[in-house]
């Protein structure tokens, strides 16, 4: 079978992209798949990229035109999917391991779903919903699920608003309502601080969430799936300070994370079925990452990532390895339920 494997994208999580795909791309079984990957650069320019995998992981791949072709995902059905240097080939599958806008948000998903062609992992609709906190929270807040209390700010009147957030406890998070990896994210501890985290949030957004901090640590859970779902362990970000920002989630300077989370069981039996829920009710399918809140009483949705870190050292692959599914059979079974 042919699969494209997209790679980069016009994203802030451009950089992730390229670590999560070198993984995937090593982990695909050559036997059973041809794989056809596909670099977009920041720009938006797509190429389908012939040359070595150090060239993804290090980021020359753009520059290596030797092994460069340019490439086109096409939504006529006609050109069988995807047209480089002037040949069709017909794709049984696109694995966009791309992160964030432009990838993540369900606008590669949208184009594929066109184009006739099955997309490995969430389709536009759960794509574009998790992507976006305010809505995500909406959807399962009305499932009867706890979420953070939160005011949403739209770019043309958030000054009008400010007087919503008064009666808010500090700290606060302030978060682009579509972002990844916490980028354009602040944390502030009190209302001096809040004006800039704003604005510096709608650098990335039209639209802001004012959250107040949960009390309790983050947890999360790996799920993989369509109709029958693989449900990963529970894992647990310790924190010693700040929050789990974008330079800690890549170096893990002063956190660490526990897989399985160290708690009881029962509370991860319990965690696992509530991330299940929230699975199903963002009509995800492929495979996600729930995030949630522990508070020591209660679960909280966080936010669902829809196309989850996948480096070898991500927290995915690490929460399904613990239930038995190593790095290969993960991507494995993720392209098998999908193609399904
Ligand atoms: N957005 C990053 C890649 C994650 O959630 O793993
Ligand atoms: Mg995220």
């Amino acid at each position: 079978k042919n699969i494209a494997v997209l790679f980069g994208g016009c994203s802030t999580e451009y950089e992730v992209s390229l670590q999560s795909a070198s993984a995937v791309l090593k982990a695909i079984n050559p036997d059973k798949y041809q794989v056809f990957p596909l670099g977009i650069t920041r720009e938006g320019e797509w190429f389908l990229y012939s040359g070595p995998l150090a060239g993804i992981r290090e980021n020359r791949w753009w520059r290596d035109e030797k092994h460069l072709e340019r490439a086109v995902l096409s939504p006529d059905r006609h050109t069988h999917g995807l047209t480089a240097a002037g040949r069709e080939i017909r794709l049984d599958g696109v694995f966009p391991v791309l992160h964030g806008k432009n990838g993540e948000d369900g606008t590669v998903q949208g184009l594929a779903e066109l184009a006739g062609i099955p997309v490995i992992g969430c389709d536009l609709l759960s794509s574009a919903l998790c992507m976006d906190k305010a809505f995500a929270h909406e959807v399962v807040e009305r499932a009867g699920i706890p979420v953070p209390a939160s005011v949403v700010l739209h770019e043309d009147d958030w000054r009008e608003r400010l007087p919503e957030i008064e009666g808010m406890a500090y700290p606060l998070f302030i978060k682009p309502s579509r972002s990844g990896s916490s980028i354009g994210i602040t944390r502030v501890e009190e209302e001096n601080g809040l004006v800039p985290a704003i604005q510096e949030a709608f650098i990335h957004d039209n639209k802001v969430l004012v959250e107040a901090a949960v009390k309790g640590f983050e947890v999360g859970c790996a799920i993989l799936g369509g109709r029958e779902l693989v449900v990963g362990e529970v894992d647990e970000i310790e924190l010693t300070h700040g929050f789990f920002n974008y330079g800690e989630k890549y170096t893990l300077a002063t956190s660490r994370i526990h897989t399985p989370a160290r708690l009881e069981k029962s509370v991860r039996q319990h965690i696992q079925r509530m991330a299940e829920r929230i699975y199903r009710i963002l009509g995800c399918s492929g495979f996600a990452r729930v995030d949630l809140f522990w508070t020591g009483k209660e679960a909280v949705f966080n936010e669902v990532n829809t196309i989850p870190g996948c480096t070898e050292h991500s927290r995915y692959p690490a929460m399904m390895k613990a239930v038995g599914l190593d790095f290969p059979a993960m991507i494995e079974k993720l392209i098998a339920v999908s193609l399904e």
